[in-house]
């Protein structure tokens, strides 16, 4: 039977407190609420698992298919369990997750530390044993856990008992913690058992909500580790708001953040601009890959900033942004985002895969609300420079 401790080793996380299930990746997948809201049922989220593998979404790392709030029935059972909402969940959850699993994926599903859900439907506080264990007798594999109508009481202490109840299930189940950076998530999480956690307020499908939550990561990239992640929020690819600069810049900040990837779109309606941004294996490896630390904002001039993180092989990924209105050279070198800053560096833009070498600086035109985004190897490492390709 699978051990909760021995299973999860963050390294950050608290000595003797049984984790839950684990993610050393940032989690990958999708999330019905930014797209649908309240207008869930469960033949929207069997097509949604369907499209993700037709759309070989699959593939590339993308496996959660998180049911988010509003999928409840609007009155526990007589016994006091959660139960679905009768009329747009009938086969029930479990099914559901027998369904997702078939096809190679993970379901998630939602509740929050109060008395009630953010759209005031019944929520897990002092229910936390009783709906942990229907979650993991239904085969749930994540679990978004919200902060509404939490009773005045401390974020840590509800959190906590959730964590606790997931850990004794003895199902792995990722816990991630939706407090919208209430409470200091990012010292708290990882002490219940919290494989990520939200550090913000809910994103909203336009380049300003995008840049406020952009504004408010930095600083935070202290706390996340190998197992335990700043989260965002969820991606706004693809739901219309942005122009397709604007959703390149979204989701490269969000992989160099280190950022869970959840898609927040109708992946059974994707255009093919929209595919192409969440389909870039580049930059969902910089994402997925841990180089000791998430990505961080290396200098700023006015609109223009730069961001970056290490990779694992000792190459760096750089963002350049430009927030302003009109289009603007970004310069930074080598030394700024990390790297040595002497010999001669093996550059490739991540977007265009434009190959070039530079002996330090590296500067692009970068269009209005628009990104470049860049790896950059030392080429006198032997292996390095092979790895463009
Ligand atoms: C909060 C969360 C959102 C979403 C809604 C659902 O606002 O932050 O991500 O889960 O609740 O009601």
């Amino acid at each position: 039977m699978h051990n909760p401790t021995t299973a999860s080793s963050g390294v950050a996380h608290a000595a003797g407190f049984a984790v839950t299930g684990r993610a050393d990746t940032p989690p990958m997948g999708w999330n019905s609420w930014n797209k649908f809201a309240g207008d869930i049922d469960e033949d929207l989220i069997k097509q949604t698992a369907d499209g993700i593998v037709a759309e070989g979404l699959d593939q590339l790392g993308y496996e959660y298919v998180n049911i988010d709030d509003c999928w409840m029935a609007p009155e526990r059972d007589a016994d006091g369990n959660l139960r679905p909402a009768p009329d747009r969940f009938p086969g029930g959850i479990a099914a559901l997750a027998d369904y997702v699993h078939a096809k190679g994926l993970k379901l998630g599903i939602y509740s929050s530390a109060g008395t009630c859900t953010c759209e005031g439907l019944p929520a897990s506080l002092d229910h936390e044993v009783q709906d942990a264990s229907a979650f993991a007798s239904w085969g749930v594999d994540f679990l978004k856990y919200d902060n509404c109508h939490d009773e005045g009481r401390p974020a840590r202490e509800r959190y906590q008992a959730m964590g606790k109840a997931l850990a004794a299930t003895g199902r792995e189940i990722v816990f991630s913690i939706c407090s919208w950076g209430l409470g200091e998530p990012w010292i708290f999480g990882p002490e219940v058992g919290g494989s990520l956690w939200r550090t913000t307020p809910d994103i909203a499908d336009s380049w300003d909500s995008v840049m406020e939550i952009l504004d408010q990561q930095a600083g935070l990239e202290k706390y996340s580790f190998q197992g335990g992640w700043n989260d965002p929020d969820m991606l706004e690819v693809g739901n219309g708001g942005m122009t397709g600069t604007e959703y390149r810049a979204h989701f490269s900040l969000w992989a160099l953040l280190n950022a869970p990837l959840l898609l927040g779109h109708d992946v059974r309606a994707m255009d093919s601009d929209t595919k192409k941004i969440l389909s870039n294996r580049e930059v969902i490896a910089v994402n997925q890959d841990w180089g000791g630390s998430q990505g961080r904002r290396m200098a700023v001039d006015g609109d223009r900033e730069v961001w970056a993180k290490p990779m694992s092989d000792g190459s760096a990924a750089v963002v350049l942004l430009n927030r302003g209105e009109a289009t603007r050279t970004v310069t930074t070198d080598t030394a700024t985002i990390g790297l040595d800053g002497s010999g001669t560096y093996a550059l490739k833009d991540l977007w265009s895969g434009e190959q070039s070498t530079t002996s330090g600086e590296i500067s692009a035109s970068v269009p209005p609300h628009g990104v470049v985004m860049c790896r950059a190897w030392h080429s006198r490492v032997p292996g390095r420079r092979s790895e463009v390709s």
